[in-house]
């Protein structure tokens, strides 16, 4: 990591991306360890995971046999293109190991997903596997999740009394702040690949995840929320000072 540290940039901004992005693949990197020849993979979307499916890509064009199950349309193209594998999750209902990104990681490995909308396909998967390995950059570890706005997926039918009864379970979690329904660049709502709207909940601070966990999904229409709770087992996170790797 020493050359992150080093550079003297010309343009500070493009240069923080140009490291953002090479401490998401040297998190990549490490979790390409824990894959071994043979096994059924969850491979997970985002930036991060991106990387995670491209450097497999490598390994499998070196001769790994693996079989990935895609999180979303988004990285079912990015595999394909690669020559990664793929098998649907009916094909493959039990995996072995779900390699995803997160927006927030928090005490327990208790994670917030769903920035890049595939929260749902991304929980049913990393359920479906043994394992959920989370990689990230260090700068997503937080004390208490929330900054970062808990994205919700609802159904497309009366998002507004959704919302509604969503403040109500909210504020029986202890936490309050402002829901946004998710927009595209264009100004169109943003479909998830269920063909569902995501609202998010813009907290600040989410207590007891547990409790608001549960209240969400008391909510007629709620299809599922990003709070990933007790699923990842281990997170790997690049930092300025090298990689580390944590468990609950
Ligand atoms: C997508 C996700 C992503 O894993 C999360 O948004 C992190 O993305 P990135 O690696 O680009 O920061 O949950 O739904």
């Amino acid at each position: 990591f020493a050359p992150f540290a080093a550079r003297q940039p010309a343009n500070r901004w493009s240069t923080d991306m140009a490291d953002a992005e090479e401490l998401k693949r040297a998190a990549a990197a490490k979790a390409l360890e824990y894959v071994t020849d043979g096994m059924r993979l969850g491979l997970g979307t985002g930036s991060t995971a991106k990387h995670f499916v491209a450097l497999l890509a490598e390994r499998v064009a070196a001769g790994l046999k693996v079989t990935g199950v895609p999180t979303s349309e988004q990285t079912k193209a990015q595999a394909l293109s690669l020559g990664v594998p793929l098998a649907t999750l009916d094909e493959l209902p039990e995996l072995d190991l779900c390699i995803d990104g997160a927006d927030e990681i928090g005490p327990e490995l208790a994670l917030i997903k769903g920035g890049g909308g595939a929260l749902l396909r991304e929980k049913i998967v990393a359920s479906a596997a043994r394992e959920m390995i989370v990689i990230a950059d260090e700068t997503k570890t937080v004390a208490t999740l929330g900054r970062f706005p808990l994205p919700i997926e609802v159904v497309t039918f009366g998002v507004e009394a959704i919302k509604l009864r969503l403040k109500g379970a909210i504020a029986t979690a202890g936490c309050d702040g402002e829901l946004k329904l998710r927009h595209k660049a264009d100004g169109k709502p943003f479909i998830t690949d269920q063909g569902n709207v995501i609202v998010d909940a813009h907290l600040g601070r989410i207590p007891d995840p547990r409790a608001l966990a549960r209240a969400l999904e008391e909510v007629a229409g709620v299809v599922e929320h990003g709070l990933f709770l007790g699923l990842a087992r281990r997170a790997v996170l690049a930092g300025a000072n090298g990689i580390s790797v944590i468990t609950p």
